[in-house]
């Protein structure tokens, strides 16, 4: 049997990987000496922050750039670094990290800031827990002015903020008169519209300092890459084309060092898939073909419904005829799929949008073809990414159980699309 054993078996299998944590999404270096190609934005940051060294508190920084230039793993590594100085100088700091992609609501969030600071400040009794917001922020005020020490609030994501002008009231709060304290906040966002869109008020409070990182170029991530890799990789695993392969597809896409470690990892997975003890070209492409991918189907399990249903129809017909679809043949098949699932049908029109919207995406080609001769033109429709996968991903969404028992039934389902 197949199975006898598989634990065993499994971890005898040879791998290219003899750690594979370095790799790991959200994996940081350990130290601030391990950063590289950062100086310049660590010392900048860094003298932000040192007033905090002599018990004030620094002003507040808005850190922004593209995805995956560093800007979470420097915050962290420079305030943990701060915390040490600061507590080698026989000094206290308090610094609260918030990630708003999961706790956007303010309520969770006051609770959590109440909590630390209870926590952090010694020899409180008074400790008040939940009610109202304004309740929340009343205790709120009240830690801080127990608290003799700066305290550091850092909202990651804070663009995900439901209401980011809320962070007002957290960083204004010593000009309104409310505690003898105040408290410094570091926003953080990859969103370049995010302060353009802020009121007046609250760009003048978090925008005190501003700190741009820029994007990494090739040659920037192929040294990240291969600092990682010494410790990721087997010795000679690696062969020599792949970092530069991964680096240059990490710097074409906005310099993100995320994607190009990413690429990396999947590629070594992929070696290993093969039973290849070397990682190569092949392994490097294969991987930005199936990062892309998934990403892809990242966005499709995230339309909205009339929108999935527009790309089933168009898929699903792509498949039977093997060839470019007209969008009005995409739109009978809409309109019999709208009918299986109950879902109210939009026009022709607002159907070519959501066709049009799909090729933004990239999930859709929709060009205009030449019928011939006084014959006009139509929409041809051509999906940009597998069938099956963006099948699967939409019948996954509960809304789409009716049109999935209908595929099951049979190959050829008894509704004419
Ligand atoms: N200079 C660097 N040296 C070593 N590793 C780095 C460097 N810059 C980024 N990384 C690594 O790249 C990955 C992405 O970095 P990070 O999460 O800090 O990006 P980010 O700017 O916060 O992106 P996002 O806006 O998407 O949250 C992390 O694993 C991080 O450790
Ligand atoms: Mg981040």
């Amino acid at each position: 049997m197949v199975v006898e054993d598989i634990f065993p078996k499994l971890c005898a299998k040879p791998t290219v990987f003899k750690n594979t944590e370095i790799l790991r999404k959200g994996h940081h270096p350990c130290s601030l000496q391990e950063v590289l190609h950062r100086d310049g934005v660590i010392i900048q940051y860094s003298t932000f922050l040192k007033d905090a060294m002599f018990g004030i508190v620094p002003d507040n920084i808005l850190i922004y750039g593209t995805f995956g230039v560093g800007k979470t793993m420097l915050t962290k590594l420079i305030t943990s670094e701060l915390v040490h100085a600061v507590n080698q100088a026989g000094r206290k700091i308090i610094v609260i990290y918030i990630y708003c992609g999961t706790m956007n609501a303010l309520s969770p969030i006051m609770r959590y800031i109440n909590q630390t600071l209870f926590e952090s400040i010694p020899n409180l009794t008074k400790k008040v827990m939940g009610g109202s917001n304004a309740k929340n922020f009343e205790y709120f005020f009240e830690l801080v002015n127990q608290s003799d020490v700066p305290i550091v609030i850092i909202f990651d994501e804070i663009d995900k903020l439901k209401d980011p002008n809320v962070i007002n009231e957290f960083s204004r709060i010593k000009e309104c008169g409310f505690t003898k304290n105040n408290v410094c906040v570091i926003g953080i966002t990859n969103d370049t519209n995010f302060y353009t869109n802020l009121d007046g008020r609250t760009k003048s409070v978090i925008g005190q300092h501003e700190l741009f990182i820029k994007p990494y170029n090739a040659e920037e991530l192929a040294g990240i890459l291969e600092a990682r890799a010494k410790v990721a990789f087997v010795d000679g695993a690696l062969d020599r084309v792949v970092i530069p392969i991964c680096s240059a597809f990490g710097a074409q896409d906005n310099g993100d060092a995320r994607l190009a470690l990413d690429l990396l990892r999947v590629a070594g997975e992929l070696a290993d898939e093969r039973g290849n003890s070397i990682i190569e070209e092949i392994d490097a492409r294969t991987a930005k073909n199936r990062i892309e991918l998934n990403r892809q189907l990242e966005v499709v399990g995230s339309l909205p419904t009339q929108t999935k249903a527009v790309l089933f129809a168009s898929v699903y017909k792509y498949e039977q005829v093997g060839a470019n679809v007209e969008a009005t043949d995409v739109y009978t098949a809409y309109s019999q799929i709208c009918k299986i699932i109950n879902l109210d049908p939009v026009t022709q029109r607002r159907v070519n949008d959501y066709l049009g919207e799909l090729n933004v995406l990239g999930i859709l080609s929709v060009n205009k073809i030449s019928r011939g001769r006084k014959r006009g033109v139509y929409n041809a429709v051509k999906p940009l990414v597998g069938v099956y996968p963006v099948e699967d991903i939409i019948l996954r969404d509960f809304r789409f159980e009716g049109l999935k028992n209908v595929m099951l039934k049979s190959n050829v389902p008894d509704f004419e699309l």
